[in-house]
């Protein structure tokens, strides 16, 4: 035999079944329900998967140095382990599995690693960007909740990667750019400016990258800019807007796109007035995206 599956004799089948026996048996005494649910599952998975892959020991040692891998990159400022989760597409299933849909509410996607706590507050009309390099872009819309009604004093977070592809807080000095919270007025209007997005790749210079690169995977993402929106009494919103015609749509690095979340950007020629008197010598774009809250369960 051959050791693929289907030549597997009954008594190999049955001395690996007897394994994954005992191994579920020693969580027999687990006080936790929720813990020995979760122990006992991965058990039945990760063996399932042994078994179907006839794992060679070459295969496993690679896949316990990889790991070591991960674990060895990561420190406070970069998480790996979080980073396969994403490319894994585990990150976005947890959030499709925790993010139900519910009626016209807007869709939750992945949060990513680049948020940081203590935004600068830019008021109504202000500038995200705050000289990261990039095109204007002028982002306006509505907070309401699923029947229509505005939600006041929400508050909008916002964070993006700059036209170089980079986040702040990937320079490594100590600028704040790109970033940035507004609170919703009474009607539940938002308006602010950015840069129009753009592409960059995920950090892809680790175990992670080499990953991507074995499976022939591109680390890019979509153009996106983040948003998170936190208001009493809903569902804290985490989400993107995904500029329309991206390249990357379809092949998005960590699985984040959805249809819903798609928008037109609108390019404006030099010399258009923009919405607040703001002059601007060369192009500029305008971006306009209702958010819709559920209700905090
Ligand atoms: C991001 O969109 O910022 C991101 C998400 C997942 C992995 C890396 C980056
Ligand atoms: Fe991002």
């Amino acid at each position: 035999m051959d050791g693929t599956p289907g030549e597997i004799s009954a008594e190999q089948q049955e001395r690996e079944a007897a394994l994954v026996e005992r191994v579920l048996a020693s969580y027999a005494d687990t006080p936790d329900p929720r813990t020995k649910q979760l122990v006992e599952a991965l058990t039945r998975h990760l063996h399932a998967f042994l078994r179907e892959t006839r794992l060679t020991e070459e295969e496993w040692k690679r896949a316990i140095d990889f790991l070591t891998a991960v674990g060895h990159i990561t420190d406070d400022r970069r998480q790996e382990f979080i980073l396969l989760s994403d490319v894994l597409g585990a990150s976005m299933q947890t959030i499709t599995i925790n993010n139900e849909a519910y009626a016209n509410a807007t869709e939750a996607t992945v949060f990513g690693p680049f948020f940081v706590q203590g935004s600068p507050d830019i008021g109504p009309g202000g500038d995200v960007a705050h000289g990261a390099p990039g095109e204007p872009c002028w982002v306006e819309g509505t907070v309401t909740d699923t029947d229509g009604k505005p939600v006041a004093g929400a508050r909008l977070e916002v964070w993006e990667a700059d036209s170089a592809g980079r986040y702040d807080v990937q320079y490594g000095d100590e600028r704040v750019a790109g970033r940035g919270h507004l609170h919703t007025d009474d009607q539940g209007r938002y308006c602010f400016w950015a840069v129009t997005p753009t592409p960059y790749p995920i950090p892809d210079d680790g175990p992670v990258g080499e990953l991507l690169r074995a499976t022939g995977r591109s680390p890019m993402r979509a153009s996106h800019l983040h948003l998170m929106v936190v208001a009493e009494g809903y569902r804290t919103l985490v989400t993107h807007v995904f500029p329309r015609g991206d390249a990357h749509l379809d092949s998005d690095s960590v699985f984040g796109v959805r249809d819903s979340l798609v928008v037109d950007v609108h390019q404006q020629i030099p010399t258009t007035p923009t919405p607040d008197g703001r002059e601007i010598a060369g192009p500029w774009a305008r971006i306009a995206f209702d958010l819709v809250l559920a209700p905090e369960r």
